[in-house]
C-alpha cells in the first residue's frame, strides 16, 4: 500500500506517469467519471482549508466517488482529545482513502503508520503540501512544456511557506534549475534548504528587491505572508504588504513569464493582474483537480 507523505515519495518516472494521467483525465473527463465508483474518500482537516479540501472533494466527485470527512478539529473527536492514530484506525474502516491536513508536522505520518488505507500529506504545518506541489509541477509541465531548464522566483514568506519548501524539494531533482529567493530579511528560506542546495550544487541568490529580478525570471512563485505561523501580530503587519505585484512590475517581466500562487492571495498579487495573460494561478487551481485524480487512482491502484 502507497502513501503520499512528500513529493519525493514518488520518483521522477512516477511523477511524469502521474502527469500524464492528469493530462489525459483533462482531455478526456468522461472516460474517467464512474473510475471510483463504490469508493469512498475521507477528508480529516484539523486546520483551515477552501482549495485543498474541495479540490478533493471535487477530484473523487469527479471519478464517481464519495466524500465523509470534518473540516476543523473542532468538530471532530480530536476536541475530546482522541489521538491521530485512533482517529486514523476509525476511518481506515469507514474510507478507502484519506487526505488529512494538520497543524503539527509529523501528523499524518503519524496517522500513515497506524492506517489500513492510503494516506495523503494534504498539509502538514510548515512542514510539507505534497499535493499543493504535485499541482504546481503539473501547471509547469503542461504550460511550459518541461520541468527543467528554468529560473524560478521564489517571493514572499519562504520561511513558513510549506508550499515553497516542499516545491524547492522537488525541483532539485530535475536539470538545470537556478533559484531565485525573494524574501524580506526576516522570511527568508530556512538554512536547511539552503544547506541542501548547496550539498546538491545548485545555483541559487538570495535578494530582497522583487523588481531587480523580475527581467530574468522564467517563473515567479509568489507567497502569502503566514500570519497563523507568526508568533506576534506586529511583525505580521509590518511584513504583509512586504511585496504587490501590480501590473508596473508585470511590465518588467518577459513576455512568457508565468505567475504562479498557490493561493489564497491576501495582499501580495494585486487584481488588476489576474486579466494579465501571465497570470497562472487559477488554471493552477483546475490542474490542482486532475493532479489529485491522478494521485487518488494511483494510490488506489485504479489507474
Ligand atoms: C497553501 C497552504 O495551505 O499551505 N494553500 C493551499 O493549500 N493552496 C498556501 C497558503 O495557505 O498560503
Amino acid at each position: 500500500m502507497r502513501h503520499l507523505m512528500s513529493p519525493l515519495d514518488f520518483t521522477t518516472q512516477e511523477l511524469d506517469r502521474l502527469f500524464d494521467l492528469a493530462n489525459d483525465i483533462e482531455h478526456n473527463k468522461a472516460r474517467y467519471a464512474h473510475a471510483c465508483d463504490g469508493k469512498i474518500l475521507a477528508t480529516c482537516f484539523y486546520e483551515p482549508s477552501t482549495r485543498t479540501r474541495l479540490s478533493f472533494e471535487s477530484a473523487m466527485t469527479r471519478l464517481g466517488g464519495s466524500v465523509i470527512g470534518f473540516s476543523d478539529a473542532g468538530s471532530s473527536s480530536a476536541s475530546k482529545g482522541e489521538s491521530v492514530s485512533d482517529t486514523i484506525r476509525v476511518i481506515s474502516c469507514y474510507a478507502d482513502i484519506c487526505a488529512m491536513r494538520h497543524p503539527k508536522e509529523g501528523a499524518p505520518m503519524v496517522a500513515m503508520e497506524h492506517s489500513l488505507i492510503p494516506v495523503i500529506n494534504a498539509g502538514d504545518g510548515g512542514h510539507q503540501h505534497p499535493t499543493q506541489t504535485l499541482t504546481d509541477l503539473l501547471t509547469i509541465r503542461s504550460l511550459k512544456g518541461s520541468l527543467s531548464g528554468f529560473t524560478i522566483g521564489l517571493c514572499g514568506d519562504l520561511k513558513f511557506g510549506r508550499t515553497v519548501h516542499s516545491l524547492i524539494h522537488a525541483l532539485v531533482r530535475y536539470e538545470d534549475i537556478h533559484f531565485v529567493f525573494i524574501s524580506p530579511e526576516e522570511l527568508k528560506v530556512p538554512d536547511y534548504i539552503t544547506e541542501m542546495l548547496k550539498a546538491r550544487e545548485i545555483t541559487y541568490e538570495e535578494v530582497t528587491s522583487l523588481e531587480d529580478v523580475m527581467p530574468r525570471l522564467d517563473l515567479l512563485y509568489m507567497t502569502r505572508v503566514q500570519k497563523e505561523r507568526f508568533f506576534n501580530e506586529e511583525d505580521y503587519i509590518r511584513l504583509k504588504d512586504f511585496y504587490i505585484l501590480d501590473k508596473a512590475k508585470m511590465a518588467l517581466a518577459g513576455p512568457n513569464m508565468l505567475v504562479l500562487h498557490p493561493l489564497p492571495r491576501v495582499n501580495e498579487i494585486s487584481v488588476e493582474v489576474d486579466s494579465d495573460p501571465r497570470a497562472a494561478y487559477f488554471q493552477q487551481a483546475q490542474y490542482g483537480v486532475y493532479v489529485r485524480m491522478a494521485l487518488i487512482l494511483t494510490l488506489l491502484e485504479l489507474a
